[in-house]
């Protein structure tokens, strides 16, 4: 099954991921995975970094002449802007260089006091450069790989913001979602499936850019074309819902997770619950509403996946939080670093990633395989299974 390292720091010589157990024999379209990670550095809201770097991946081994090997995949995402902290971030021992970006000031909200204190550094910058999210971007990387396999077996994962501060999607809107949409929520700077919302949204990063604070919101993960039986009711640990909340929820700065109409407690369990239907014509069971986001008894059920991630408003502002020097003890203002105002389009991005990679394990789990194909012929075998049933 499929399992990844992420290795990097944020101001680091570059970005460095290992896949193993990817399968062979599935094309690799390189310009697929650097879109994903133009999208991941998008959004309304971002910082001054974003803008100097220019994310692609070099692929260094697990691919030839555009197929994956099924030997393990590596590749890099070089940080452009390492150039201006070789010295800060130098490899070989460098104490001026270090001190000059020292930080003992540890911002709330962020990994910085918690790291010091765990990996005992007074200099929090040997913490932040690590839990910073410019990590993310190799994960966006390893879930492009995932979905160009899983689109090979008809799943497309695709996301929408659903709110940006209190600027929320109606319900007509949130129903016409579907993945006819992607090409509108694409062309929308704020990954909003309604364009009507979308000044509406960038005007909620304005006043917050003005005021010197960050906003927060909820972005929504879909993925079509799941087959039934993916995760299982057996253990704990193989729910797929769990799998996914889990997945998602490791993203920096979520800070809930919700599956289908899962944080809707109003309506009685007759409006709540997804009644069963059976369509003659293609042997299959469905439903008319999707309350369940997809799953049932930790299992997929045929219909769109549907996960939401609540996004924190971001640690980082300009209008200083009070922190406490790690050194001196002495009360002060925490350290502003370069910052996003709002990240909630590009973390419905990372989030895509997530899901991608969580239902890919689940899909090795299920079918097995070594190559495409067998993994082709397996789900075939099932779907023809469960029709005749
Ligand atoms: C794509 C993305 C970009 C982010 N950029 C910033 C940023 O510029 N400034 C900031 O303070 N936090 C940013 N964050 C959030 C922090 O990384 C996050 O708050 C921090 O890691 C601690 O989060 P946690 O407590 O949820 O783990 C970003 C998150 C994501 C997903």
């Amino acid at each position: 099954m499929l399992k990844f390292l992420t290795s990097g720091e944020s101001h680091g010589r570059g970005l460095v991921s290992v896949l193993e157990d990817f399968p062979a024999k599935v094309p690799v379209d390189v310009s697929f995975i650097n879109a994903d990670l133009k999208r991941r550095m998008g959004g309304y809201g971002r910082g001054a970094r974003m803008k100097i770097e220019s994310d692609q991946i070099e692929i260094f081994a697990g691919v030839r002449h555009g197929y994956t090997l099924g030997s393990p995949i590596a590749f890099i995402v070089h940080n452009r802007d390492w150039v201006n902290w070789s010295d800060i971030m130098s490899v070989e021992p460098n104490p001026e260089a270090a001190e000059k970006r020292k930080v003992t000031r540890p911002r709330p909200g962020h990994a910085d006091l918690v790291g010091g204190l765990k990996y005992q550094f007074d200099d929090m910058r040997n913490i932040l450069e690590r839990s910073s999210a410019r990590e993310t971007t190799s994960r966006v990387a390893v879930g492009a790989f995932c979905k160009l396999l899983l689109r090979e077996l008809g799943i497309h994962v695709y996301s929408h913001i659903v709110s940006i501060k209190d600027v929320h999607i109606g319900p007509k809107q949130l129903e016409e979602v579907s993945l006819d949409a992607v090409s509108r929520i694409e062309a929308s700077e704020m990954r909003c499936s309604d364009p009507s919302l979308d000044e509406e949204m960038k005007q909620a990063v304005d006043e917050a850019i003005e005021k010197g604070e960050t906003i927060g919101g909820t972005f929504e993960v879909r993925a079509a074309g799941v087959p039934v039986g993916l995760g299982s009711h057996v253990h704990w640990d193989r729910k797929l819902d769990g799998r996914l909340a889990q997945a998602v929820m490791s993203i920096n700065a979520i800070k809930a997770v919700e599956v289908g109409s899962g944080l809707e407690s109003d309506p009685y369990g007759s409006e709540f619950h997804d009644e069963i239907f059976y369509k003659q014509e293609t042997h299959e069971f469905y439903r008319k509403t999707n309350h369940a986001g997809g799953i049932e008894g930790g299992t997929s059920n045929g219909e769109e996946i549907i996960v939401r991630g609540i996004v924190k408003p971001i640690p980082t502002l300009r209008k200083p939080l009070m922190s406490v020097d790690f050194v001196s003890k002495e009360p002060f203002e925490a350290q502003y670093e370069r910052s996003d105002t709002c990240i909630v389009p590009a973390a419905g991005v990372v989030g895509e990633a997530m899901v991608s990679i969580v239902l890919l394990q689940a899909v090795q789990e299920k079918f097995g395989g070594d190559t495409l194909q067998e993994i082709q012929d397996n789900l075939g075998n099932y779907r023809r299974l469960t029709q005749e049933m």
